[in-house]
C-alpha cells in the first residue's frame, strides 16, 4: 500500500518525505486554501514546489466544472510538472474529462467520491486513481470502510486497473483499517502517519531498556 500525505503545508510535506516512506501527496483547493495560496502563479508555484520535493504523484484538483474547461485546466496542470496528477471531481464532465486525460496520457485522480457506482464510472473513463472519501462517510453515519472493501472488490471482479486511493483519513486507525480493506493507497494528514508510530508500550520498553543500558557504564 502507498502512502500519500494530504496536505498544501510544505513543512508537513517535508517532515513526512524525510521519514523515507513517503509516496506522494493529495491537495484540493481548501488545503490550499488553508496554506494562504492565492493567484494562479501562486499557486502553479506551489505545485511545482510540492513536486520538485516529492519523487511520487502529486494531485492538483482542477476548479473547472465543464468539459472543455476541465481539459485546458488539466493540461496546464500537467505540465508544470511529470510528478502532477490531474485531480477532477465526480461530475458528468469529470467523466468525460477522465477519459480524455486517459486517451491522452494524463494520469488523474477522480476526487469527491462517496458510492461504488461512482468507482464504477472513474474506473470505466480510465482514471488512474479513484478518492473514496471515507472520513466524510463517517461524518454522515454511513461506514467509508465498507465502501472501500466494496470497491476493492468490485475492481478485483472486474479487472479494472484504477487504484482505490482512501482519502478523508481522520485517524491512524483509519489507515490500519484502509489496509485491511484493500486500498492501494491511502492519503492522511501528518498526525495521523504519525500516529501509527505510537504505541504506550514501546515508549516504557524503550525507557527501561535506556534506563538499563546506563548500568553497562
Ligand atoms: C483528498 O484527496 C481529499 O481532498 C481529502 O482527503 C479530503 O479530506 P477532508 O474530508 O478531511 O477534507
Amino acid at each position: 500500500m502507498k502512502f500519500f500525505i494530504d496536505t498544501a503545508d510544505l513543512a508537513q510535506i517535508k517532515e513526512a518525505n524525510d521519514l523515507g516512506i513517503l509516496d506522494g501527496v493529495t491537495t484540493n483547493p481548501s488545503l490550499m486554501a488553508k496554506v494562504g495560496i492565492k493567484g494562479e502563479a501562486a499557486v502553479i508555484n506551489h505545485y511545482k514546489t510540492i513536486a520538485e520535493l516529492v519523487d511520487g504523484d502529486v494531485s492538483a484538483e482542477v476548479v473547472s466544472t465543464e468539459f472543455k474547461d476541465i481539459v485546458e485546466e488539466g493540461k496546464k496542470l500537467h505540465a508544470i510538472h511529470p510528478n502532477i496528477v490531474v485531480k477532477v471531481p465526480m461530475i458528468k464532465d469529470g467523466i468525460k474529462a477522465l477519459k480524455w486525460f486517459s486517451d491522452n496520457g494524463i494520469k488523474t485522480n477522480c476526487t469527491l467520491c462517496f458510492s461504488a457506482g461512482q468507482a464504477i464510472m472513474a474506473a470505466k473513463a480510465g482514471a488512474n486513481y479513484i478518492s473514496p472519501f471515507i472520513g466524510r462517510i463517517d461524518d454522515s453515519n454511513w461506514d467509508g470502510l465498507e465502501l472501500i472493501a466494496q470497491i476493492a472488490e468490485i475492481y478485483s471482479i472486474q479487472g479494472f486497473e484504477t487504484e482505490i486511493l482512501a482519502a478523508s483519513i481522520r485517524s491512524p486507525l483509519h489507515i490500519v483499517k484502509c489496509a485491511e480493506a484493500g486500498a492501494d493507497v491511502v492519503t492522511s494528514p501528518l498526525e495521523s502517519i504519525m500516529g501509527l508510530l505510537k504505541h504506550p508500550l514501546t515508549d516504557i520498553g524503550l525507557a527501561k531498556f535506556l534506563a538499563d543500558a546506563k548500568s553497562w557504564a
